[in-house]
C-alpha cells in the first residue's frame, strides 16, 4: 500500500512510521510534515528499511501541496496525524487550531474524495467527549462534550470526516485514544516535561491538586491499533483505543520521582489550566471485539522504559528545550 503519513515527524507520527516500515515492508510511506515547533526530523533517524520511505515539507491545509504529493505518488490511503496537539497553547490561542486541526483536515477530505482513497484514518482523541462522570465510561457513541479549544477542533475534525463518509462515501475511519506516553514526544507533555525538569534540577510543575486523571497508553499499542484501524477498520467507524491504566497527574509525577530519586526532585504546585478536565474513561470494547486489538504494554514497564529513554537522549531533548526558551 501507498500510504501518506501526515504529522509523521511528531511524537505519534514518528513511532507509527517506524511501526509501519517493520510490519510491513512492502508499504511505500511518505511523511507529510510542515515541521512546526513540535516537528522534529531528528525523531526518524534510523529508519528500519529506508528506501520505502520519504519526507514531504508541507501544510495539510495546503490544498495545491497535498494535492500534488497524493496524485505524484498515487497515494492510497491517508493517516491523519497532523494537529496543533497540546491544550495549554490552544488555550493561549487558538488559531492554529482551527487552522491545521480544522482546515487541515478538510483539505485533506476534499482531496481524499477527489482522488477516491481506499481508506482515510483521522487520528483523534478522548478529549472529545469531555470530562467522564464518576462510575461512567464514554462509548464511541457518547455525545461530544469537548471543554478546551483543542479538544473542540479535534471533535469538529471528527464530524467532518464522518460527514465524508455519509455523504461521499469515503472510506473514511476515526480512532480517539487515550494519553500516550512514549519517546519522541515533545517536552511541554507530562511525562517528558516532568523527567526533563528533574534532570535540569527545576521544580516539577503539578497543575492544581494533581487529581486529575488520565487513562496511560503505550504509544506503540496505540500505533498498533491505528494500524489496525487501518488495514480492517469498518468505513465510518469511531474507534476507542484505551489502555485502563489509570493515574492521577500526581501518581505519574510521583512515579517519575522515585526512578530518578538520585535527582532529589522536588514537586510544586502551580494554578490549574482553565478547564481541566477531571477524568478520561474511555470503553474500547468496540476495538477489542471487532478488531481483536488488546494492549500488550504492562505500565509499570512501559513507563519505566520511557522515563529511561529521556534519560538517555539528552541529545534529543536538550536542543528542543533550547528553541522554546529562545522563541
Ligand atoms: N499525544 C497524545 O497523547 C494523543 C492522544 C490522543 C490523540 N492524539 C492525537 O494524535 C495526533 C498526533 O499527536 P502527537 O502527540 O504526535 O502530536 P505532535 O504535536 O507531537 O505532532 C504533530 C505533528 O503534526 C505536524 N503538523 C502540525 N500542523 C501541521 C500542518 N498544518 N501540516 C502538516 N503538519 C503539521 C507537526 O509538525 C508535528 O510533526 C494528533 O492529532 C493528536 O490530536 C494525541
Amino acid at each position: 500500500m501507498k500510504i501518506l503519513v501526515t504529522g509523521g515527524a511528531g511524537f505519534i507520527g514518528s513511532n507509527f512510521i517506524r511501526l509501519l516500515l517493520r510490519a510491513h515492508p512492502e508499504d511505500q510511506i511518505i511523511n507529510f510534515d510542515l515541521l512546526t515547533y513540535a516537528g522534529q526530523l531528528t525523531n526518524l533517524t534510523n529508519l528500519p528499511n529506508q528506501a520505502n520511505y520519504s519526507f514531504v515539507k508541507g501544510d495539510i491545509a495546503d490544498s495545491q501541496a497535498v494535492g500534488q504529493v497524493v496524485k505524484n505518488n498515487r497515494i492510497e490511503a491517508i493517516v491523519n496525524f497532523a494537529a496543533e496537539s497540546h491544550v495549554d497553547r490552544s488555550i493561549l490561542n487558538a488559531a492554529p487550531f482551527i487552522h491545521s486541526n480544522i482546515d487541515g483536515v478538510a483539505t485533506l477530505l476534499a482531496i481524499a474524495k477527489k482522488y477516491q482513497l481506499t481508506k482515510f484514518v483521522q487520528v483523534s482523541t478522548d478529549e472529545v467527549y469531555g470530562s467522564t462522570p464518576l462510575h461512567t465510561k464514554f462509548d464511541e457513541q457518547a455525545p461530544l462534550s469537548p471543554s478546551s479549544p483543542y479538544a473542540a477542533s479535534k471533535a469538529a475534525a471528527d464530524l467532518l470526516t464522518l460527514s465524508y463518509f455519509k455523504t461521499f462515501g469515503l472510506k473514511a475511519c476515526v480512532t480517539r485514544s487515550a494519553n500516550n506516553y512514549g519517546p519522541y514526544q515533545f517536552p511541554e507533555k507530562l511525562v517528558p516535561l516532568m523527567v526533563t525538569a528533574a534532570l535540569n534540577g527545576r521544580k516539577l510543575p503539578v497543575y492544581g491538586t494533581g487529581k486529575n486523571s488520565r487513562d496511560w497508553l503505550n504509544v506503540l499499542d496505540n500505533c498498533r491499533a491505528i494500524d489496525l484501524v487501518l488495514r480492517s477498520g469498518h468505513p465510518g467507524q469511531i474507534y476507542n483505543i484505551a489502555a485502563h491504566n489509570y493515574r492521577t497527574n500526581l501518581q505519574i509525577v510521583d512515579r517519575i520521582k522515585k526512578q530518578l530519586e538520585a535527582a532529589q526532585p522536588q514537586i510544586a504546585f502551580v494554578k490549574d489550566r482553565p478547564g481541566n478536565d477531571v477524568r478520561y474513561v474511555i470503553d474500547d470494547s468496540k476495538i477489542r471485539h471487532e478488531l481483536g486489538w488488546r494492549p500488550e504494554f504492562d505500565f509499570e514497564t512501559g513507563m519505566g522504559d520511557t522515563i529511561d529513554w529521556y534519560v538517555i537522549h539528552p541529545e534529543w531533548w536538550e536542543p528542543l528545550l533550547t528553541a522554546v526558551k529562545n522563541r
